[in-house]
């Protein structure tokens, strides 16, 4: 199950910023420029993206592709501002410009015909999600988005399903919006209401991923995870973002880089720290 091969090679350009629209707190939008990605991106692949008015040698960043528009050609990131890669990202004014390399890495598979897809999102994980909604919903799939975060400020993308046919649930740790508890209990209710076959897709911290394998383990349904290592050149030359995967029928965990042959596997393959 784990995802297919990307179709579009990556593409490097200088990317003008097209858009930017400021959210609450430390969450931005950005909309750049880039024909390839925006033709060629699916969800759960991403960029490699620097801000240019940096002059200092931070590497690029590795961000999820949230929406394409391939007739205006650009693409949109969700970003949580955390370092100094993504402020400089929110800091670009229109038509200022970055590096970005992509589409890159391997997608989430859609589920077979008869499954729905549930979406499990922790804070930016969301991103790759809206992209997801769209594509199965232009191939007439069922989905349904669970999106958790520890407060309701991080639930900034509550209107990107709007109009996707996509039922949203929220969780929130501290209970000030939707579900209070933790993401994934919100899920398992939603599984023991019987829901017919599903395929449950992850994309948010460790301890979230973990959660989601462990949820789809214990009631036998697939899953997939987008992990969220450390990237270096998203390119399998550092190896800065490599993860243990177990496949079946291997004695033990091989080695895998999450840019080239991930972000997203199979749940039960990850070797769970
Ligand atoms: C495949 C993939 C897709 C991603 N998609 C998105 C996305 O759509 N939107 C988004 O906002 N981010 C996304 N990220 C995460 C983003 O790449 C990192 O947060 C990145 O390090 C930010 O760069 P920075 O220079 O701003 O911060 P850095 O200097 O790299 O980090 C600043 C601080 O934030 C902490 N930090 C960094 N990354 C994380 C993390 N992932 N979780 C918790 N703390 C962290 C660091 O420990 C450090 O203290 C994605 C990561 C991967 C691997
Ligand atoms: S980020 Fe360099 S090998 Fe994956």
């Amino acid at each position: 199950m784990p995802a297919s091969s990307t179709h579009r090679p990556p593409v490097n350009r200088d990317v003008p910023l097209v858009r930017r629209q400021a959210l609450e707190g430390p969450y931005v939008l950005l909309t750049f420029r880039h024909p390839e990605v925006a033709a060629g991106a699916r969800a759960g692949q991403f960029v490699m993206i620097k801000a240019n008015t940096v002059s200092d040698p931070i590497l690029r960043r590795p961000f999820s592709v949230m929406r394409v528009d391939p007739s205006e050609g650009a693409f949109t990131l969700f970003l949580k501002i955390v370092g100094p890669g993504s402020h400089a990202l929110a800091e670009l004014r229109t038509g200022e410009e970055a590096g970005c390399l992509g589409p890159l890495g391997q997608p989430f598979t859609a589920p077979p015909e008869d499954q729905e897809a549930v979406f499990v999102a922790g804070g930016y994980g969301i991103a790759p999600f809206v992209l997801f909604g769209e594509e199965l919903g232009r191939a007439g799939r069922r989905a349904r988005a669970f999106y958790g975060g520890r407060t309701a400020a991080d639930l900034q993308l509550c209107d990107a399903f709007d109009g996707l046919g996509v039922p949203l649930v929220c969780a929130t740790d501290d209970g000030s919006f939707g579900h209070r508890g933790r993401v994934t209990e919100a899920v398992a209710a939603h599984l023991d209401t019987r829901p017919g076959p599903v395929t449950l897709y992850g994309c948010g911290p460790d301890a979230m991923l973990h959660a989601v394998a462990r949820l789809a383990e214990r009631r036998g349904v697939p899953a997939q995870v987008s992990v969220d290592p450390w990237m270096g050149c998203g390119l399998g030359t550092c190896l800065g973002c490599v993860v243990p995967i177990r496949r079946p029928g291997e004695a033990r965990p091989k080695y895998h880089c999450a840019c080239t042959e991930g972000p997203v596997f199979d749940a039960r393959d990850v070797v769970w720290p």
